[in-house]
């Protein structure tokens, strides 16, 4: 159990799903920005909270940023301009980037030049009262008035501040190519969708993110081409509920949905691995599915989160669907792709849930029998349907009594998972060094495991092939063998 319980430690970071990006990656950058012809000597830092829809857009940020000359550095103390995009999804969220402001403002009392802006959802939440309350802020841009910052940041050097929480129903930014951030060069994230139109009772994601709407397929075609150009090998299409894109193309009048995308992105090349989040229970079709399982390439792993496994609590959710539609297509994933892997969300203690509510979830947990999930405690979300609706009535101990039920059980299925594994062989796309040691490499499989294995003759970026030794519920080890026949 010792063992279990570092484990525990690391599922509550991710449970959080708060993250900090560091710029890295700034061989990159430099060659990037050395080629830039609009240089103007001056750096921005930005930081990154929330799903990776914001991380994604952090790196749309940068070139809109660039475009007028600013260069990205990982340097907080030689920056001119600090951004922070942030996440409004639980209460914890918008704390923890509180607490980054006040770091700002200490940073600002010695620097009276440098400018701070508040990026994201927590800015099209608070709108205003960052102004107000946040003096240190100079300026406030919600999701879909990034193309504005150029101009905001101009005011704000004159001295004024500014603010665009504008929400649009046709900004994808489908255009502007992004200045990929941090990442390894090998696996990049490509939005294809913006907003949300789902109303779940408990989530903010509909008034930070505003109405839900498709990009350009052929946009992300050359997006994705592209990368793949320049040496990517992973992409990751993103949006909140990918499986309601939707798409004219205007010159032949053809429909293309999700499962058609997924053919054109997976169809660019052989050697490109596609993945997506998030699919929803109740959009996610056969014809994905089978989308998904002619196509080597199309990663066996979905991420299907059910939020709740009592039918009476999903419905409270509003998520449209109740247990008996989300074990149905369940059922579909496995029968018609038998080799993938689910995760999960899920909430414990959400508005009246009881002892049996909670009990169903597990049982959900165990017939779906997910390799990871992201388990979260019910946290009010100001003028969500839930808010207004319901009395938020779990008590903060058995909410987190429940959470810890909900996490241990996933770390026995995770385990479980993992056993299963040893002996098998993988193909392996190589990411980075592994972080234990400079001899090993990692990289994960097409189901998401993460494998660590010798580094010998492979490189980032190849494909390798590798026998499972060993396990954790983490991790899996393994050898390099040759390609099976
Ligand atoms: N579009 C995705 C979810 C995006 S938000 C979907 O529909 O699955 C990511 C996760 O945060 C959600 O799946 C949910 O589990 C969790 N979440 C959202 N609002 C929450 C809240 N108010 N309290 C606790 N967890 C929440
Ligand atoms: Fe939030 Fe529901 Fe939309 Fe997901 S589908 S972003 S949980 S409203
Ligand atoms: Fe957070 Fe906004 Fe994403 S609220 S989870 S950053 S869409």
């Amino acid at each position: 159990m010792g063992h279990n319980h570092n484990h525990k430690h690391q599922d509550i970071a991710t449970e959080d799903k708060v993250i900090k990006e560091e710029l890295q990656g700034d061989v990159f950058f430099k060659e990037q920005m050395l080629t830039n012809p609009n240089r103007n000597g001056k750096k921005f830092y930005i930081e990154s909270y929330g799903c990776q829809m914001n991380f994604s857009d952090s790196e749309i940020v940068a070139a809109i940023l660039s475009e007028v000359g600013f260069e990205p550095t990982r340097d907080i103390d030689q920056t001119d301009l600090i951004l922070i995009n942030t996440c409004s999804i639980r209460e914890k969220a918008e704390e923890t980037v509180r607490k980054r402001l006040q770091y700002f403002n200490s940073l600002k009392r010695h620097r009276p030049h440098l400018l701070v802006g508040v990026l994201g959802c927590m800015a099209e939440r608070l709108k205003g009262a960052f102004l107000e309350q946040e003096k240190i802020v100079d300026m406030v841009l919600g999701p879909d008035a990034y193309r504005d910052l150029p101009r905001l940041v101009a005011t704000a050097e004159d001295g004024d501040k500014g603010m665009n929480v504008f929400l649009s129903r046709e900004e994808t930014y489908a255009d502007i190519n992004p200045v990929r951030l941090g990442g390894n060069g090998i696996s990049a994230f490509v939005t294809i969708m913006r907003g949300c139109d789902n109303m779940c009772s408990f989530c903010v994601v509909p008034f930070t993110r505003g109405r839900e709407r498709s990009r350009d397929a052929f946009s992300i075609l050359a997006e994705c081409s592209e990368l793949f150009a320049n040496g990517y090998k992973e992409v990751t299409l993103l949006g909140q509920n990918v499986d309601s894109y939707k798409w004219d193309n205007p010159e032949t009048n053809q429909k293309v949905d999700f499962a058609d995308l997924l053919l054109m992105v997976a169809d660019i090349h052989p050697d490109l691995r596609v993945r997506f989040t998030t699919s929803h229970p109740k959009d996610m079709t056969d014809k994905v599915l089978y989308a998904m399982s002619s196509r080597e390439n199309i990663c066996k792993y979905i991420h299907l989160p059910p939020q709740s496994g009592s039918s009476r609590i999903l419905k409270k959710m509003n998520r449209t669907y109740d247990r008996a539609w989300y074990m149905e297509r369940v059922e579909a994933v496995y029968r018609i792709i038998p080799d993938c892997v689910l995760s999960a969300d899920i909430i414990t203690g959400f508005c009246t849930e009881t002892e049996e509510d909670h009990q169903e979830t597990l049982e959900v947990m165990r017939l779906s029998n997910y390799y990871m999930s992201y388990m979260f405690y019910y946290s009010e979300r100001p003028g969500t349907l839930a808010a207004r609706k319901y009395a938020d009535d779990v008590d903060m101990e058995t909410k987190k009594r429940r959470l810890e039920e909900v996490i241990q059980l996933q770390n026995q299925l995770s385990l479980e998972h993992n056993r299963q594994e040893v002996g098998k062989i993988h193909k392996i796309l190589v990411e980075k060094d592994s972080k234990r040691s400079d001899l090993e490499l990692c990289g994960r499989n097409s189901q998401n495991k993460m494998v660590v294995f010798p580094r010998q003759e492979a490189k980032v970026g190849d494909y390798v092939w590798v026998k499972i030794t060993d396990f954790s519920q983490g991790t899996l080890r393994g050898e390099l063998v040759e390609k099976p026949v």
